[in-house]
């Protein structure tokens, strides 16, 4: 019935929890890999959530792929009330436009009737480039607001999915296969004990920048993504809260 059906995903939601020993598990029902509309659940889900934990004032940094893009167009204008800036989480790790960071930034301020700020940043450059970005003034602020953002809202890929949907180099995808990455988060690359084999050089957020952000949303689903998930979720800060489908959570489960 569906009374069962939803205390059995608030059972799955504590083990979860439990299991990834994080603030909060969100289960909805489903699985991303094989209905689409899981991932607007998902992201239904993570602003209902978060709807709930907005000061007056937000800095909300959100990183691209199709499952943060899912969480914006799940946004209405209910979040109005509230004053909102959104910001790309870090810069130069976008795939193709639809998903990139910066674009789903300025769709989440245009459903929110508030404010964006874009950060375009090549990947692959030399230090010297990035030091040259870095003190650009535009970008200067929007470094500062990325790192004082209270709110993020992020994606967790497979490896291998990641690094071939971006054009990774020969050399870096050598990194990535040789230490057995499974997992992907803000241009980092894990392996199953969640240490980073690789990582993509950019400006932005950083992972140790993590355990400051009051929230951290990490939006993913599928059971694709099972090894991801558990990989990402063992460094991930105790501040995260996991937002997940029904069919990769039993997964992770089952071991
Ligand atoms: C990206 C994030 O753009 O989305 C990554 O920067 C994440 O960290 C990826 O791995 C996930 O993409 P998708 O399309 O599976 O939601």
């Amino acid at each position: 019935s569906m009374m069962r059906d939803i205390s059995g995903v608030s059972d799955l939601e504590r083990a979860l929890g439990k299991f990834m020993q994080t603030k909060d598990c969100i289960v909805v029902p489903g699985n991303t890999d094989e209905s689409s509309w899981v991932k607007y659940e998902l992201g239904r889900a993570c602003l209902n959530h978060m709807k709930d934990h907005l000061k007056d004032q937000n800095t909300i940094a959100v990183t691209g792929g199709t499952t943060i893009a899912a969480v914006a167009e799940a946004l209405t204008t209910d979040f109005s009330n509230k004053e909102l800036l959104f910001v790309p989480a870090r810069g130069g790790i976008g795939t193709d436009v639809k998903n990139q960071a910066n674009t789903i930034c300025e769709v989440m301020a245009e459903k929110t009737n508030s404010n964006h700020m874009v950060l375009y940043v090549p990947d692959q450059v030399s230090e010297n480039i990035y030091e040259f970005f870095k003190n650009e003034p535009y970008v200067f602020e929007v470094l500062s607001e990325i790192r004082s953002a209270n709110i993020v809202i992020h994606g967790i890929g497979e490896a291998l999915t990641m690094a071939k949907r971006r054009k990774t180099s020969e050399e870096d995808m050598k990194k990535i296969v040789e230490g057995k990455a499974v997992a992907e988060a803000f241009g980092y690359y894990f392996n199953e004990n969640g240490e980073v084999v690789h990582k993509v050089q950019t400006i932005g957020l950083q992972l140790e920048d993590l355990d400051k952000i009051d929230t951290i949303y990490a939006v993913a689903g599928g059971e694709s993504k099972a090894k991801a998930i558990k990989a990402y979720m063992k460094i991930a800060p105790k501040n995260t809260i996991l937002v997940t489908d029904e069919a990769v959570s039993k997964l992770i489960l089952k071991g």
